[in-house]
Parts: structure tokens; sequence; C-alpha cells
């Protein structure tokens, strides 16, 4: 049975296209929906253009009311019954409520080889640490933030020079590889983790 997915996204949405470009031919998952918190992310419109379903649920009107955003967010999903979350890009944080009602179907990327670097600007530290390798990690989402089952990680070598810019640079095509490998072996039921350098 095909798995229906849908892509939470805030901004271009570059792992959204990479995603959705690979769910083709033999593999087990379709996009069903391409969400948004923010009605002007330009990766609405890429989604638009591949013909994939798109909505918004703007979360400034809701304040710090996080709860009722997500009850709007859930309408929306509800509405296109998907078996697989996937959070890419995705800058708002999840209640533990909301994170438990997908508990095991919701996926994430992070751009750090995690545990290490949990939060924001994970390049930044990871050159201020001095690391020779840094990376980035699919998981399960859980309460803990980017904290839950690693399902993927892939590695790049940090070169002399590298700023957080020319690092993000060299680990966002490796998300864009792991993760649509990731996500063709989880809608199969494996979920060994996959391992890319
Ligand atoms: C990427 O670095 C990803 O790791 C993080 O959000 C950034 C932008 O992702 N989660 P995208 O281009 O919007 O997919």
């Amino acid at each position: 049975m095909t798995k229906r997915v849908a892509i939470l996204i805030s901004g271009g949405g570059s792992n959204m296209v990479a995603l959705a470009e690979s769910m083709v031919g033999d593999h087990p998952a379709r996009p069903v929906l391409v969400l948004s918190n923010d009605p002007a992310a330009g990766g609405l419109e890429k989604a638009a253009a591949l013909g994939i379903p798109t909505a918004s649920v703007d979360h400034r009107p809701f304040g710090g009311d996080r709860a009722a955003f997500e009850t709007a967010l859930q309408a929306a999903l509800e509405r296109v019954r998907p078996d697989i979350l996937c959070l890419a890009g995705f800058m708002r944080i999840l209640t533990p409520e909301f994170i438990e009602r997908w508990a095991g179907r919701m996926l994430n990327i992070h751009p750090s080889l995690l545990p290490k670097y949990r939060g924001l600007n994970t390049h930044a530290r990871a050159l201020a640490a001095g690391d020779r390798t840094h990376g980035c990690t699919v998981h399960e989402v859980t309460a803990e933030l980017d904290g839950g089952p690693i399902l993927g990680q892939a590695q790049v070598r940090v070169l002399p020079g590298d700023t957080p810019e020319t690092l993000a640079a060299r680990v966002l095509p490796m998300e864009h590889r792991l993760y649509p490998a990731v996500l063709r072996r989880f809608a199969s039921g494996d979920r060994r983790p996959v391992f890319l350098s």
C-alpha cells in the first residue's frame, strides 16, 4: 500500500523538493501535501510547480497559543490522511501532545551529526569546536528536541577556512541525498539507519 507523505516546511523547501522528486516509480510513498507555517514560503510555489497540493497555516495570528496553531495544523493534515510527516526546514517547535499524536510516523532532518549540536547555529558551533567532520541527521521526532531515534546520517569533512556558510553549502546537498534515502527505507517499514559520506 503506497504510503501518503505530508511535508512540512517554513522556507525555501529544498529538502521538500528532493523528497518529492524521489517519490516516483517503485518508491513505496507519494507526497500528498506540502504544508507551511508561512504563507509566503518559497517552497509552496515549488510544490505547486511539482503538482503537489499545498496549504499554509500562518502561525502568527495564534500568538503564543501553540495548541490552537497545532489544532489548525492537524485539521489541514487530517484532510489528506498522511501516513508519514516529514519536517523539512520546518522551524516551529511542536508540543509533546502533537508529537505524541504522530509518534513513530514523523521525521525531521537536522544539520548536524546528532547528538552533537541540537538546536540552532549548528555549522558555526561545529567550526567553533574545531570539528574535523560535520554533517546532517534524519531522526524520528520525539518530545526531546532533535533527540529522537536516528534513522540516517551523512558526513562531510570540515575544510581549512570553512565558514558557517561554506560548511552549510556542503551539508545541504548531503541532506538532499540522505533524506530521500531514509524516507524510502522508512516507508518500506525498514528502520535500519542509512549512513552516507
Ligand atoms: C536546512 O539546513 C535543513 O537542515 C534545516 O533547514 C534548512 C533549510 O532547509 N532543517 P530547506 O532548504 O528549507 O529544505
